[in-house]
């Protein structure tokens, strides 16, 4: 049958893929369109939906695409830059400022179609940097947003013209710290564009292996298994399509891993029949070797990539097995956040995106039956095919491991660079009973759709939570140069904390596995594993002087796509516990908990 359908134009905003995902789960087909299209390429649509972008702005130059989508008679809606670009082009104003990051408050100014069910006042996530400050005669704000503890107002977080049917939120609705995002996005897509719900995900699994099945031909696929929820997925899937006879499994053991995390996995995929065809390579020495002295996150993970396909072809060549395609658990945020469409911006390079794969996928010779889907889908896949829930539900740990959550540094930040950011930090904490001080290290972070490399801040008091979290807001939305804050769970900072020269070492490795096992121990405990969605643990290469070198941070998040997410909070005796269990670590002088949303920061600290 014709299903209606919805057109998402990808400016490369880290969510456009989202938008779309968002609008399939409505039973609405969506379709990623590019901003250069035709005009033919948009006409078959009910509406159409403008995504943010990274690296364009409304404020600046025209941006380059297909204006004539404003003359096609079907409603449209803009998210961020979509928003930005649809005030513009009817004659409203946009700016450079206004700045927000995080939650805000949207008030709606009046009942509207697009807000049918919804509260006057609406929980909504935002990132920019631009803001629309007047609209053209056809429009009305819709409304505006109170963000921070002070509750400053920024106009026309939603706009609309119903004559026009043109509409822009400033805000993402499609992320899911928009509490309601969902049903806004249902508003539109089936209430103002008026699309009938009639496409179904229910054969989404048949659909993959269908698609498997032509990509691969009579050919066969030698998977790398990590082990995790993707992969393991990716498997049963490609065992269905392929039959046993041609599917072969390589698990890697790059000395990144867990505590006994290796052992574990090959039990596991025992357990599901895949005994016979999986291989197991210990390549600890290899990985540890590659990354002997470097200290930046990028190369780091660009040499743990590499080292997983010249161990993958080594294998290859050595188990006989020459004419296969190498296939990979990838899941869309890999893809989205190594810079994979058009004009997203890198924020980490995957180990599944390193060049060297990118060249295999161009030639062809990559399958990856996952590579559309986010974390939430796979799972929902892997409990449709049987697979046990432990294991659909266990935390996601990223593909190069330990390795991106062992941070290292050469020792030479230069802290007098610092003062003034900790000056403008201070000021802001106070009021809340908080001491800041700024690290002198860097971590990623992501802002308004661009990579971040910036500096924590180590915030010291009493808290309680909710009060350190809306600091750490504050700071964010004032102080540039900062895209993460860290709760100190001692009640003092050491009087000088200093940039410590640190590589990847097996002892430091070590050390961080023991630490994570304890802050897994514990979650388990207190029943908060199935609570909390991820829980790296990192080691930060810092000196306190006379009380060691290394410090503990531990990162708890909710989210449900790893898209966007927000601090987990842990309750006072699990904190307690924790610092003194981390503390008693040999060299290890401090712990803090990460109270970072995303953005600005990233889960992962590189
Ligand atoms: P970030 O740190 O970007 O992480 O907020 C989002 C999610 O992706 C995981 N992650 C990775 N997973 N290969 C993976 O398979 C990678 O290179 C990689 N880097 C980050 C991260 O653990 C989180 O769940």
């Amino acid at each position: 049958m014709e299903h209606d359908a919805v057109a998402v134009i990808d400016f490369g905003g880290q969510y456009a893929h989202l938008i779309a995902t968002k609008v399939r789960a409505l039973g609405v087909l969506a379709e990623i369109r590019q901003p250069e299209d035709p005009i033919e390429r948009f006409q078959s649509y009910q509406g159409i939906i403008i995504s943010g972008s990274p690296s364009l702005s409304a404020f600046g130059e025209d941006a380059d695409y297909t204006r004539a989508i404003y003359d096609l008679p079907v409603p449209i809606l803009g998210f961020c830059f979509g928003h930005q670009e649809i005030a513009k082009h009817y004659g409203g104003q946009v700016i450079h400022g206004g700045r927000e990051w995080g939650p805000a408050d949207l008030q709606l100014v009046r009942p509207h179609p697009l807000f049918e069910g919804l509260g006057a006042t609406e929980r909504v996530w935002m990132s920019h940097f631009d803001s629309v400050t007047a609209v053209g005669p056809d429009f009305e704000e819709l409304g505006y947003t109170l963000s921070g503890t002070a509750g400053e107002r920024h106009g026309f977080a939603a706009i609309g013209s119903d004559r026009l049917r043109r509409y822009g939120f400033q805000f993402h609705p499609e992320v899911d710290d928009t509490v309601h995002g969902e049903r806004m996005i249902a508003n539109f897509v089936l209430g103002i564009c008026g699309c009938r719900p009639t496409w179904t995900t229910s054969n989404y699994a048949a659909e993959i292996i269908d698609r498997v099945r032509t990509q691969v031909g009579d050919g066969r696929v030698f998977l790398l298994a990590s082990g995790g929820v993707d992969s393991t997925v990716a498997a049963r899937l490609l065992a269905e399509a392929l039959g046993p006879d041609r599917l072969r499994l390589l698990h890697i053991d790059n000395g990144l891993m867990r505590q006994d995390e290796s052992r574990q996995v090959l039990h596991n995929l025992a357990q599901m029949g895949l005994g016979a065809q999986t291989h197991f390579v210990d390549a600890t020495d290899e990985f540890l070797t590659a990354l002997a002295g470097v200290t930046d996150p990028e190369t780091k993970r660009r040499h743990i990539g590499a080292t997983f396909v010249t161990v993958f072809e080594r294998e290859a060549r050595r188990l006989g097995i020459t004419d296969h395609l190498l296939g990979q658990g990838t899941i869309y945020p890999d893809t989205i956040e190594t810079g994979g469409t058009r004009r997203a911006d890198v924020i980490k390079t995957h180990h599944n995106r390193v060049p060297v794969i990118e060249d295999m996928i161009a030639a062809g010779r990559v399958v990856e039956p996952l590579a559309e889907l986010y974390k939430v889908e796979v799972r929902r896949l892997g409990e449709a095919l049987g697979l046990p829930p432990e294991l659909v539900w266990r935390h996601p740990f990223p593909g190069p491991g330990l390795g991106i959550r062992l941070l290292c540094a050469d020792g030479g930040e230069d802290t007098a660079a610092l003062a003034p950011l900790g000056a403008a930090a201070a000021a802001i904490a106070a009021p809340y009973g908080l001491a800041a001080m700024p690290l002198p290290i860097r971590s990623v972070g992501v802002k308004a759709d661009l990579r971040s490399y910036e500096h924590p801040l180590l915030l010291t008091g009493a808290g309680p939570w909710d009060q350190v979290v809306a600091a750490a807001g504050q700071i964010f939305q004032a102080v540039a140069g900062v895209n993460r804050c860290v709760w100190n769970l001692e009640p003092e900072a050491p009087p000088e904390i200093r940039p410590a020269a640190a590589t990847v070492t097996r002892a430091r490795l070590d050390l961080l596995r023991a630490a994570d096992a304890r802050v897994m121990d514990a979650l388990r405990r207190h029943g908060l594993y199935e609570v909390i969605w991820q829980c790296p643990t990192v080691l930060v290469p810092l000196a306190a002087p006379g009380r060691g070198d290394e410090f503990v941070v531990i990162r708890p998040v909710l989210s449900e796509r790893a898209m966007t997410a927000a601090p987990a909070e842990l309750p006072p005796a699990v904190r307690a516990e924790l610092r003194d269990a981390l503390l008693a670590l040999p060299g290890v002088w401090g712990v803090g908990l990460d109270v970072t949303s995303k953005p600005p920061g990233t889960i992962e600290w590189e």
